[in-house]
């Protein structure tokens, strides 16, 4: 299959906000038809046309394909080794181009952080994507590649130091600066409404264990941190981190698919520092407060259409100077077999939505396309299907760094 097609990688959904920063940087750092074969698809020419004069230049390829018509996926499929795309929602755009990809053999990317449908397509995907050695890794942004990676990196630090893996590691985020697209928010508000069509949802989403393989969905760790408590190891408050509920099911099911390098009994959960003393306490409630608005707020709902006025519509999201301006700094408390306290960090330039999640979709495809990575197919994580690659490449050209003291 690979490298005879006629592109490396094809960036579908390249006129949306994320996606013309996958096309800028792949332009900017790969030029085209150089080492790398790309281009840009989506499913309106005009718009396709008028992203690539801002962002490139026209020696970049376009192809055409809707979400909603087979023979345009799979035509877009059967010509490139890898797929990255920023179609979303994905749960409403994203299933048949999951089943093309296979069926065609054809590597895949994605942004999603859609948990309820991540387990639809493993369940449904998974058996035949392996036996065709067909890689399929979703969450190759912001969610869940730090956390995925920053977990393998530490995880691979304390097996080389003490010759065992850390029992438990808690993610801390300790800093972090950016804004949300209306396509972020638009597939958050598709997830809830899906959840309020079938409550059965909920329950997936509310799985510690919902990526695992079947027979394999249990295990010690228990509900994401729902209230702002006390961390004695970070000395400071914390509350609940958004992305836990995508990050953890992750990293845990990375854990499974390699048949369990971390220990059965690994513990892994992540939250945010809100501080020390009463100001931390009190910083933790507020902003726990408001995140619990923004969540909880139903389909239809007065409170839901106050929300969506206050937040961007899709196709928007922060602008060149707040990107360049964000940045965020991740702690990974690890307690290692002896009981001593090991600490890894994960940094990254750029806001973590876009800028940075850009530059990591971008350097995901380029590894599944021309990389030397473990030789297997299925329904992967990041960290299992590209590892040691994808960690240089991250910290080679997409501005992470990660780093780890006993
Ligand atoms: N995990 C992370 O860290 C992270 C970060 C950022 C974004 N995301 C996710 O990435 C996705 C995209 O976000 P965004 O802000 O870039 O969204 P966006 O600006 O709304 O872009 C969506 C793209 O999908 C295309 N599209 C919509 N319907 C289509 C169809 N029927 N067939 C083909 N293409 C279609 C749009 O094409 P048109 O231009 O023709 O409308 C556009 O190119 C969302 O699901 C978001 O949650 C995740």
């Amino acid at each position: 299959m690979a490298n005879q097609r006629k592109y490396d990688i094809i960036v579908w959904g390249a006129s949306g906000f994320t996606g013309r920063l996958v096309a800028e940087y792949l332009f900017e750092q790969y030029g085209v038809n150089d080492s790398l074969k790309w281009a840009m698809a989506g499913r309106n020419k005009a718009k396709l046309e008028a992203v690539r004069a801002e962002v490139a230049d026209d020696t970049v390829p376009l192809v055409l394909a809707d979400s909603q018509d087979m023979a345009s996926l799979d035509a877009m499929t059967k010509s490139a080794t890898v797929i990255c795309t920023t179609v979303g929602p994905y749960a409403k755009y994203g299933d048949k181009l999951v089943e093309a990809c296979i069926n065609n053999q054809t590597h895949y990317c994605d942004l999603a952080g859609e948990v309820q449908w991540m387990r639809r397509m493993i369940d449904k995907h998974h058996d035949a994507a392996k036996a065709n050695g067909t890689k399929i890794v979703h969450t190759c942004g912001f969610d869940s590649i730090p956390s995925d990676m920053g977990v393998y990196f530490v995880q691979q630090e304390a097996i080389k130091q003490t010759g065992k893996p850390a029992q438990k590691i808690e993610m801390r985020v300790k800093a972090m600066k950016g804004g949300m697209s209306g396509g972020t928010y638009a597939s958050m508000s598709e997830m809830k409404a899906e959840a309020e069509k079938d409550k059965s949802i909920y329950g997936i989403l509310a799985d510690p264990y919902a990526l695992n393989p079947e027979g394999e969905r249990s295990g010690p760790d228990r509900k994401d941190l729902m209230k702002v408590v006390y961390d004695e190891t970070s000395k400071s408050w914390i509350m609940p981190f958004v992305m836990a509920g995508i990050n953890t099911r992750v990293v845990r099911r990375s854990n499974a698919l390699a048949n369990y390098p971390y220990g059965k009994d690994f513990q892994y959960d992540e939250a945010m520092l809100s501080g020390d003393g009463i100001g931390g306490r009190l910083k933790g409630l507020a902003t726990a407060g408001v995140m619990g608005i923004v969540m909880m707020a139903k389909p239809g709902s007065l409170l839901k259409k106050g929300v969506d006025k206050m937040l961007p519509e899709p196709g928007e999201g922060p602008n060149a100077t707040e990107r360049k301006n964000g940045f965020y700094n991740l702690l990974f408390n690890a307690t290692l077999a002896d009981g001593s306290i090991a600490r890894g960090k994960v940094t990254g330039d750029r806001d973590p939505g876009y800028g940075s999640t850009s530059k990591m979709l971008a350097e995901s495809a380029i590894c599944l396309a021309v990389d030397d990575i473990p030789d297997m197919g299925g329904m992967l994580t990041p960290a299992v299907a590209m590892g040691d690659a994808l960690l240089k490449r991250l910290q080679d050209n997409a501005g992470l760094a990660f780093s780890y003291k006993s």
